[in-house]
């Protein structure tokens, strides 16, 4: 039986929210959240979870299910028995939505660094994602890889976007040259299943393909092929991480704002808003977590940052994500957050039991000053550090709260994924905003298309080339 479901070990793994330094017991009446606040919360919590109810399902919020999509784990499980051993690398081609949810879960769930292994202590493919198109990066991998032993997964849901599509015209070019018609064995298209020039070549070229559920936007598609596909490419255990998002879904329906993790951080980021406080500063105290928060981002700033409200208001809000990593950043941002301008709330996210402890060795007679470390553990510093940090910012009357993961695992990051997720959800619901359009997005994509020649895009191109001309540039 595997250990998800087993329901003791699954609530070992629950990962805890400690909020006790965001309230204004800890940071100041003007600097922190009273539990009349909270209590004010929880009506419009319920009507939210009502709304967000109402709303999931196949037809809207599809992202809410993607941790029970049986059929899809099986589908994904077979194609990676199937590519077993064939690659030694896979190359993911995407940006935004369609690759910030890949790094997250590689650079949580692999061994850190552990592309630098040889194959055979390796025992995986090794896992690339180019989410950029800058040439000296594209490039470069494509030289330093193996047509014949790489698979190009390409990733977009409008199956559209510009710079993924450049990338995979450049690698399938590349994959050509040296297999000819084989090329098309060592493509993959994930995208809508049915719209979209990517889904329309790969059905045309034979590509194996996965569909991105309608209903599912970038930023919401992790749990979907989208991070499903390479995760399983890489051995990292895609039915564990499903269980712990469904595990995240049972804690984040309940009603009661205070037992509800995801809707008591988006109440207190959501009070904390017209206190001045508009910037989510999230700071991982683990090398693995790191890109969970880089995923983040993307997350709360597009869902959140809107020009107008779900009411017709234009109010052009939304709190600003920032990422930081513990303890690195105490060595560069902390400053800041101590003594700046007190406009941050500090999400710090713990880790309890790391893999490894990192024993440190004693020092050597007559190195006093060092010789307080001997003795204690890599695994105990970073705690330690976060801890002392917390302690300080709060008496600094700096609001910060600490998500405790038991440890990392695809359990926990499963549940921690889907949790941000509902948190996004149900702040989109408080800030009375729209979570799951961009319009910002598609303007500067839209930008994109017309300065390129796309065809349809000639009357925009001549607007943005004539206000272009109409301002002389100023330029030292
Ligand atoms: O969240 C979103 O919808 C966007 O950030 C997209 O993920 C991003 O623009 C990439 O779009 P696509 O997956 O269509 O290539």
């Amino acid at each position: 039986m595997p250990r998800y479901e087993d329901a003791e070990w699954r609530d070992s793994m629950r990962i805890r929210f400690d909020y006790t330094n965001m309230l204004a017991d800890a940071v100041g009446k003007n600097r922190g959240t009273t539990e009349d606040e909270l209590d004010q919360m929880e009506f419009r919590l319920s009507a939210g979870l009502d709304v967000l109810r109402r709303r999931r399902g196949p037809k809207d919020l599809a992202w809410m299910d993607l941790p029970y999509q049986q059929e899809t784990v099986e589908e994904v499980l077979a194609y990676a028995r199937e590519v077993d051993g064939v690659f030694d690398d896979i190359l993911v081609l995407g940006i935004g939505g369609s690759a910030l949810g890949v790094t997250a879960l590689k650079t949580a769930l692999l061994p850190l660094g552990s592309d630098y292994l040889s194959p055979e202590r390796r025992r995986r493919p090794r896992l690339f994602v180019l989410d950029n198109v800058d040439p000296d990066w594209v490039m470069p991998t494509l030289q330093m890889l193996d047509p014949e032993r790489t698979l190009c997964i390409v990733i977009t849901k409008s199956g559209n976007t510009v710079e993924t599509m450049a990338q995979f015209l450049i690698a399938r070019a590349w994959l050509r040259e040296k297999l000819g018609d084989a090329a098309a064995c060592h493509l993959v298209a994930i995208t809508d299943p049915a719209r979209g020039a990517l889904r329309e070549i790969a059905e045309r070229e034979g590509y194996r393909t996965f569909a991105i559920p309608p209903g599912v936007g970038g930023r919401f598609s992790v749990l979907s092929p989208v991070g499903l596909v390479p995760a399983a490419l890489v051995g990292i255990d895609i039915r564990e991480l499903l269980a712990g998002a469904a595990y995240a879904d049972q804690l984040c329906s309940v009603r009661a704002l205070r037992r509800n993790p995801a809707a008591m951080n988006a109440a207190l980021q959501h009070l904390a808003y017209p206190r001045g406080q508009r910037i989510s500063v999230m700071m991982p105290y683990s090398q693995h977590l790191r890109d969970i928060a880089d995923w983040f981002r993307q997350l709360w700033a597009e869902s959140l940052g809107k020009q107008m409200s779900t009411l017709g208001k234009r109010v052009n809000l939304g709190p600003t994500p920032v990422l930081a990593l513990g303890t690195t950043d105490q060595h560069s941002q902390i400053q800041l957050y101590m003594e700046g301008p007190p406009d941050k709330i500090i999400n710090f996210v713990a880790v309890e039991r790391f893999a490894e402890e990192g024993p440190i060795p004693a020092a050597d007679p007559g190195e006093e000053e060092i010789a307080y470390l001997g003795g204690h553990t890599l695994a105990e510093l970073i705690n330690v550090e976060r801890e002392a940090t917390a302690i300080a910012l709060t008496k600094a009357g700096r609001p910060n709260c600490t998500h405790i993961f038991p440890e990392v695992n695809a359990f926990t990051v499963g549940q921690f994924l889907y949790m941000l997720e509902m948190q996004t959800a149900i702040a989109a619901l408080f800030f009375a905003v729209d979570a799951y359009d961009q319009p910002g997005v598609e303007a500067g994509k839209n930008a994109a298309y017309a300065l390129l020649g796309r065809p349809g895009y000639e009357e925009q191109a001549v607007e943005i080339r004539s206000a272009e001309a109409a301002r002389p540039r100023k330029i030292v």
